[in-house]
């Protein structure tokens, strides 16, 4: 059976020690063995993150790597990289690489398959724009994204697979989804895994919402039948917040 997670993504915030003091401010916090709890801290904090969460369930992620298993690319990350300092999760696609680093559902589907040849996770991320969804045109925009990207994998590898529904429009912009919109999404992935894989890899993938999901909002939301919890950027930031969202899930 699929896990609800709630995943905080903190991009480009936080030095060592405020990295330090939100992970300390998550620790004590219980939540249900159905949850699983991820954090996205700055590559150059992920030793220290995964080491103050040995104990604990809180599990860490990076943010982002490069297809390539190594070679001349300055600035970049590779898997086996961060495989070496244990950590075994990747968030791909977020919508702000794709924006500003022109990262395209070809690029990322080579990322993909570097991530699960290093047997990573994937928080494979993805959505529409908000002219798109102006335009109606949202489920195809989607449909190609995934079928891109992921539609190439075999049915086992969906086992590492976790998906996040993200429009753009609702990132960062206070705005979100409503429940309705968002289940509707959802249940239309779900649909389309079950017509190119089985109906089991559609049932198993955790699919996950993001774009302005705050306290107020997370348990509508993550009640939805097909709405598996978030990924959670601005509100993953202040432990409170991020703490309550955690027990909408
Ligand atoms: P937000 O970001 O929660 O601040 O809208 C979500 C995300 O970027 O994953």
């Amino acid at each position: 059976m699929r896990k609800k997670i709630v995943a905080g993504n903190w991009k480009m915030n936080n030095n060592k020690r405020e990295t330090a003091e939100l992970i300390q401010a998550l620790k004590p916090l219980n939540f249900s063995t159905d949850v699983r709890v991820m954090i996205a801290p700055a590559f150059t904090h992920l030793v220290q993150a995964e080491e103050l969460t040995q104990v604990g369930r809180i599990e860490v992620l990076a943010q982002n790597m490069n297809a390539s298993e190594s070679g001349a690319f300055t600035g970049e990350i590779s898997a086996g990289m961060l495989h070496s300092i244990g950590i075994n999760k990747v968030i791909l696609g977020h919508s702000e690489r794709r924006a500003y680093y022109n990262e395209t559902d070809v690029a990322l589907k080579q990322k993909v398959e570097t991530a699960l040849t290093h047997d990573m996770e994937v928080v494979f991320c993805f959505g529409e724009e908000l002219d798109q969804r102006k335009a109606g045109t949202h489920f195809e925009v989607v449909q190609t994204q995934l079928e891109t990207a992921l539609f190439d994998l075999s049915a086992s590898q969906w086992s590492k697979i976790i998906l996040a529904y993200e429009p753009v429009w609702a990132i960062g912009t206070g705005e979100t989804a409503s429940p309705d919109q968002a289940q509707e999404m959802h249940a239309f992935i779900r649909g389309l895994i079950a017509s190119k894989y089985i109906q089991e890899v559609s049932d198993g993938v955790s699919i996950l919402y993001g774009g302005s999901v705050k306290p107020a909002n997370a348990s509508s939301i993550f009640s939805q039948a097909d709405v598996d919890g978030g990924l959670i950027g601005g509100a993953a930031l202040n432990a409170d917040d991020f703490t309550a969202i955690i027990q909408s899930a």
